[in-house]
């Protein structure tokens, strides 16, 4: 029987690798190490990547169990690595995206421990995608996810590919696709399925065992009441294949295999993706899956907790994983959380040689046999992400993919348009936006990119990006402007039923190389910023949902009075999926304020542009309703931009105002100033509320006078498991009285960790942009029932304890 267990712990680590190493016999005097597992932790920016590209050595000792077969599961490794087994080399990989497994068997007796030594070379190996070139991201280094040990009899299930078939009839068909290694001539036996609702068996079929084969095909028909996968309702089975293997190999069940699938349709066509027979528009973001300090090395955690993220608070139907095969946790919760996935082979950019592309091709392979029992993953792509054409290599990457699952349809990314469609879905990276002045449009029709003379599939798969980067810590306009330019390409993809949806670039901020970003080894590229704090364009994204899912109410603007140019105010875009909000200022009510169709007539929830201030409250000054309109139209343009851009024929009116009612300029102009929150205004503060079916839903306060009065600081979760290292993201932020972060309270922060944690990088922070956060993870000798305190201290904020319990 197989028997699989994590070996994240216990193992050494030098930051060096020497020949003598291959042969150790005992746990050096190195340091205790934990997987996943960094090479070298980095500080936050300003770095230089380069100390990370070095070859390092982990030991560790595993003990062999009598009369089996022992492998090494590796998840990844970055980039290759060679592992020796009590001084003989017993296997190697190259790639650091993909899982590999060594078996110890051979190399080792049964009931002894077994010396495993394995060299990572974590250089930016020219040979192995996706170097050779620049790249627009950290790799980072190490055995950076999980390292599992598993034992089983001779005889194995070596893979299983789960298809299900007519996933939208009533009686639904699974043809599973498996082979058998390591039978011996005279075996005898069945392969037994069984589908599992939980641990109910709805359906099951056996094939036997034939001399000399290893492939073959079950099939469990006609399977009724079984649901459907969907992104809403994201119904999971467990697949249980068991082998039963008699004959010299002993008798009783050999192996089991066990993995989950869902009953599903996906489709691009040339009019949009379908999902399950309905038109879905796609809205999706890039991921990458690093964080602070650590790079690629966290746990399963905080995996699972970025597609809590993309699906939850970002409410995104579609992740693509820029530009690699990412954890088989944070698919896992894509699965479960019914989150789509583009998921494509490693590479950026730059296509190396023969050997190059061998490996790139053993990548895909492994990717696509790791993942496709995958409900959520709904195109493969197999083509370096923005590279040129290269016909003969990715022919042959097509017809991998196609060969090794010919359920799931193929894309490959490319900013080069007219460029050749050898794969089902031309993925494009539309770039072609910089803002309203230079007047390019939002997403071009698909045949201007193509050259085609027809519509074909099509998917833009990147925007914005580079082309605004703007950081949590920027100003209100940018960050403003960084939402806008979001939501005008969203806004115009859902106007092109040929345009399947849009990815934007990108959901976090992540760690890069010098050549890219601001300077300082970061991209500020994300809706949210590297600790996953929202940016005003999150809410662009969040904001499309139905509100009975999740109200959001979200103005892009702080309300103070000298943050933007020219001390304006207005206008303020509000994302909401409320139906209106209504504004106030002090007591007094401002008006209600509807979502601009007129900008933006195809995105499900445009937001609310407030351009007036004024509003309800200048019925008091007694003016005629035709003057009140004037007034506020005059001040709108005003405080927009300024008093020059009032038209001549307002500007005739506003005299013939002023002449009326002898009232001076200066004078129509303060009662104007005050009413737009100008200069010695009032300090009131403006309450948004919003409305939904007629019912006020949400509410939000902004206050003009402001300022920090506490630190709020929030763990993710309340309790972390023992075993493997177990971690969870706190996050700091200096609030106001209304609760909204104070972006430019730049406090120090003095963090400390008592009891069964530790924190993960430095203890001393800045807030930045009003916050910041900090992962926390158990410590090795954490026990259920032990706790975590971690105690954070500002000057002038005061402290803060948050207490995280071991379960
Ligand atoms: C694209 C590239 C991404 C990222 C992005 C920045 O060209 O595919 O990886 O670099 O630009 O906007």
């Amino acid at each position: 029987m197989r028997t699989v267990n994590t070996i994240n712990t216990d193992w050494y680590y030098a930051p060096e690798f020497r020949e003598e190493y291959t042969s150790l016999t005992a746990a050096p005097d190195w340091q205790r190490i934990r997987i996943p597992h960094t090479n070298r932790e980095l500080p936050l920016n300003s770095f230089d990547e380069r100390q990370s590209f070095f070859v390092s050595t982990y030991f560790r000792k595993v003990r062999l169990t009598a009369g089996s077969r022992t492998f090494l599961d590796f998840d990844g490794v970055m980039c290759a690595c060679d592992v020796w087994v009590n001084g003989q080399m017993a296997g190697s990989h190259e790639g650091g995206y993909t899982p590999f497994s060594v078996e110890l068997t051979d190399f080792s007796k049964a009931g002894e421990d077994a010396n495993v030594v394995v060299r990572v070379d974590s250089t930016e190996r020219e040979d192995i995608p996706p170097f050779g070139h620049v790249v627009d991201y950290l790799c980072f280094g190490g055995i950076y996810r999980d390292v599992r040990l598993r034992t089983q009899d001779h005889a194995y299930i070596a893979s299983v590919f789960a298809r299900p078939e007519k996933p939208l009839e009533a009686k639904k068909d699974l043809a599973i696709e498996l082979t058998v290694d390591g039978l011996l001539n005279d075996a005898a036996g069945a392969v037994k399925c069984e589908l599992l609702d939980g641990t109910r068996v709805v359906g099951s079929a056996q094939v036997d065992l034939v001399p000399n084969r290893n492939s073959y095909v079950a099939r469990i028909d006609a399977m009724e009441g079984l649901r459907v996968w969907d992104i809403d309702d994201p119904a999971l089975y467990g697949l249980r294949v068991t082998l039963a293997v008699s004959g010299s190999d002993g008798d009783g069940p050999t192996d089991e295999w066990t993995t989950r699938i869902g009953f599903r349709a996906a489709e691009f066509r040339k009019d949009g993706f379908f999902l399950n027979g309905r038109r879905v528009k796609l809205v999706g973001l890039n991921r990458h899956q690093a964080w602070p300090y650590v790079g690629y090395a966290m746990p399963a955690r905080a995996q699972r907790r970025d597609a809590e993220i993309l699906k939850r608070e970002l409410g995104v139907n579609l992740v693509r994983t820029s530009h690699y095969p990412q954890s088989p946790y944070f698919l896992d919760a894509c699965d479960e959380l019914g989150l789509l996935v583009f998921e494509e082979m490693p590479g950026w950019q730059f296509i190396g040689g023969p050997e190059w592309q061998d490996t790139e091709c053993v990548n895909l392979e492994e990717m696509i046999r790791r993942d496709r029992n995958r409900p959520s993953i709904v195109l493969w792509g197999v083509r370096v992400n923005e590279s040129p054409d290269s016909h003969d290599f990715y022919v042959r990457t097509n017809a991998l993919a196609r060969r090794l699952d010919p359920t799931r349809q193929t894309g490959g990314v490319r900013c080069i348009g007219k460029s050749e469609l050898l794969e089902d879905v031309y993925t494009f990276n539309e770039f072609n936006y910089s803002g309203e002045a230079e007047g390019k449009t939002p997403v071009r029709k698909q045949r201007i990119v193509t050259g085609k003379r027809t519509n074909v599939p099509y998917l833009v798969t990147e925007h914005n990006g580079h082309m605004f980067p703007t950081k949590r810590f920027d100003n209100e306009e940018r960050l403003a402007e960084h939402a806008l330019r979001h939501a005008r390409v969203l806004d115009a993809a859902f106007a092109d039923q040929s345009v399947s949806g849009a990815i934007g670039w990108c959901a976090f901020d992540y760690n890069t190389h010098k050549d890219f970003g601001s300077g300082d080894r970061i991209c500020y590229h994300g809706v949210m910023d590297i600790f996953r704090e929202p940016k005003f364009a999150a809410a662009v994204y969040a904001s499309q949902g139905p509100c009975e899912k999740g109200v959001v109410l979200e103005a892009a603007s702080r309300f103070a009075k000298g943050e933007r140019c020219a001390v304006r105010m207005i206008p303020v875009q509000v994302w909401t999926n409320c139906d209106s909000v209504v504004l106030w200022r002090g007591g007094e009510r401002i008006g209600e304020f509807f979502p601009d169709r007129g900008a933006f007539p195809n995105l499900p929830h445009p937001p609310i542009i407030i351009h007036d201030f004024i509003g309800d409250r200048i019925v008091k000054e007694g003016f005629s309703e035709r003057d009140n309109a004037r007034i506020r139209k005059a001040a709108s343009v005003a405080f927009e931009g300024s008093p020059d851009d009032i038209g001549l024929v307002d500007k005739i009116h506003l005299a013939s105002f002023l002449v009326r009612k002898r009232m001076a300029y200066g004078k129509l102009y303060d009662m104007i100033a005050d009413y737009v929150n100008a200069w010695g205004s009032k300090d009131e503060a403006f309450r948004l509320e919003g409305f939904f079916n007629g019912k006020k839903v949400a509410e939000r306060v902004y206050g003009g006078d402001a300022c920090a009065v506490a630190l709020e600081v929030r763990a993710d979760d309340d309790a972390l498991s023992v075993g493997d290292w177990d971690t969870t993201r706190l996050t700091v932020r200096a609030v106001d009285r209304f609760g909204n972060t104070q972006p430019y309270a730049a406090e120090a922060l003095d963090v400390r960790v008592e009891g069964a944690g530790e924190l993960i990088g430095p203890n001393l922070m800045p807030l930045s942009g009003g916050s910041t956060a900090f992962w926390v993870r158990t410590a090795e000798a954490a026990k259920p029932g032990d706790s975590i305190r971690v105690i954070v201290r500002s000057g002038r904020l005061g402290e803060s304890v948050v207490t995280i319990e071991i379960r």
